[in-house]
């Protein structure tokens, strides 16, 4: 019989689980908001990104249904064949005006936006000047690109200065970061590293997935919340977390987004969105524009959970956004966090290495904007409970 050459894999699986880090995937059986139902059981949702309840808000249900009654359920081709569809171009001219920039591509994911732009417009002659917690959709765009990477400590702009200055100053240059850490939840230093890219003449790119509908005015991210508009050549967003749908795009001067049209691998080889999906990024546009409360209701949220979360005594880190991570130490124990909520009604994944640092294990929580202010407090009264019986408080 044929030896399984697979079976490494089983041994991999075997170590995850020796190490209680072997996680099963839970499952979700109602609608994807605040208080819903994974694995049979009714809990207050901490571990979504639907920052403002957009998956389920009935405008963009209807756009979608009422795109599907009118375009069907597929694009039937990547963009670059037959699948541009004119709401996918009505969307792009939607974003690139609430973006305040020439032009706009969306690609399938913000994965992809992030990896097929990186890879797109470097080569290997090329150097990438990037934050050590940057996202892996950054890190795999720069091992595709074949540029040599050079990372710098977490938010150290001096540590970057440095790196810069030690290369050939005709060398092409991409200063990159995040513009909202998304197991941290604090903010890249944009101003500071902005600044650099324009003195040593780097490209300035951001991603900015979790501040998309979270931060600026309506919503328009780091850099519109920074005041940094004109100054980052290449800002990514996404449409997959407070979007509520699913995607990704750059924002930039036109010819930065009609080379991508060319050159961006996903963009060509990889289908398009359904056209629901574009109209429900559509709706949600209309949303951030005509009702901004909703945005001020996650922020009312984000502060009173975290500060209850401090008033508890849990180490929650250096956030300043929505996602507060709840920090356990090593992975077993942030497991046994994450699993003992949930079965006190509260579901707040552990996140482990290699996703964060060995000794950095941790909850992460996200509030959003349709969270009660019961579900709240249900949910920190659980904290406290299983906090005191782990010891972290
Ligand atoms: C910082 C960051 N960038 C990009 C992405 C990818 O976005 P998407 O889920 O749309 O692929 C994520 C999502 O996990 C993220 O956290």
């Amino acid at each position: 019989m044929r030896r399984d050459p697979l079976a490494y894999l089983g041994a991999e699986l075997q170590s995850l689980k020796d190490q209680n880090l072997y996680r099963q995937l839970r499952i979700l059986e109602d609608e994807q908001k605040a208080h819903t139902t994974f694995d049979g059981r009714s809990v207050v949702n901490l571990s979504s990104n639907n920052y403002l309840g957009l998956t389920t808000h009935p405008k963009l249900r209807a756009r979608a249904l009422d795109a599907v009654q009118r375009f069907g359920v597929g694009s039937g081709s990547v963009r670059t064949i037959a699948g541009t569809m004119a709401i996918h171009m009505e969307l792009e001219r939607r974003l690139a005006e609430f973006k305040k920039v020439e032009a706009v591509v969306v690609f399938q994911s913000g994965f992809a936006a992030n990896a097929g732009t990186v890879a797109a417009i470097l080569n290997k002659d090329d150097v990438v000047i990037s934050d050590e917690l940057n996202h892996a959709s950054i890190i795999d765009g720069c091992r595709l690109s074949r540029a040599a990477i050079k990372v710098f400590p977490h938010k150290d702009v001096d540590a970057a200065r440095r790196l810069v200055e030690g290369l050939p100053a005709g060398q092409r240059k991409l200063l990159i970061t995040d513009g909202v850490f998304s197991m941290d939840g604090d903010l890249g230093p944009l101003p500071a590293l902005c600044e650099l890219a324009e003195a040593t003449g780097c490209i300035m790119m951001v991603d900015d997935a979790h501040a998309s509908g979270v931060f600026g005015a309506n919503g328009r991210g780091t850099i519109d919340h920074f005041g940094m508009h004109g100054r980052v050549d290449v800002q990514v967003g996404t449409l997959s977390k407070a979007v509520g749908a699913l995607g990704g795009y750059v924002a930039g001067n036109r010819s930065l987004i009609e080379f991508l049209y060319h050159r961006a691998r996903p963009f060509l080889f990889s289908t398009s969105h359904p056209p629901a999906v574009a109209a429900a990024c559509i709706a949600a546009l209309d949303v951030l524009l005509e009702e901004p409360r909703i945005i001020e209701r996650l922020w009312e949220n984000t502060r009173f959970f975290k500060a209850g979360l401090a008033r508890l005594g849990f180490d929650t880190g250096a956030s300043e956004s929505p996602i507060t991570p709840v920090i356990a130490g090593e992975g077993a124990k942030a497991m046994m966090l994450s699993d003992r909520l949930f079965e006190e009604g509260v579901f707040a994944q552990g996140i482990a290495f290699p996703t964060v640092a060995k000794d950095k294990a941790r909850v992460r929580t996200i509030v959003t904007a349709t969270h009660t202010r019961e579900d709240l407090q249900y949910a920190l009264d659980a904290f406290e409970r299983v906090g005191r019986e782990l010891g972290l408080i």
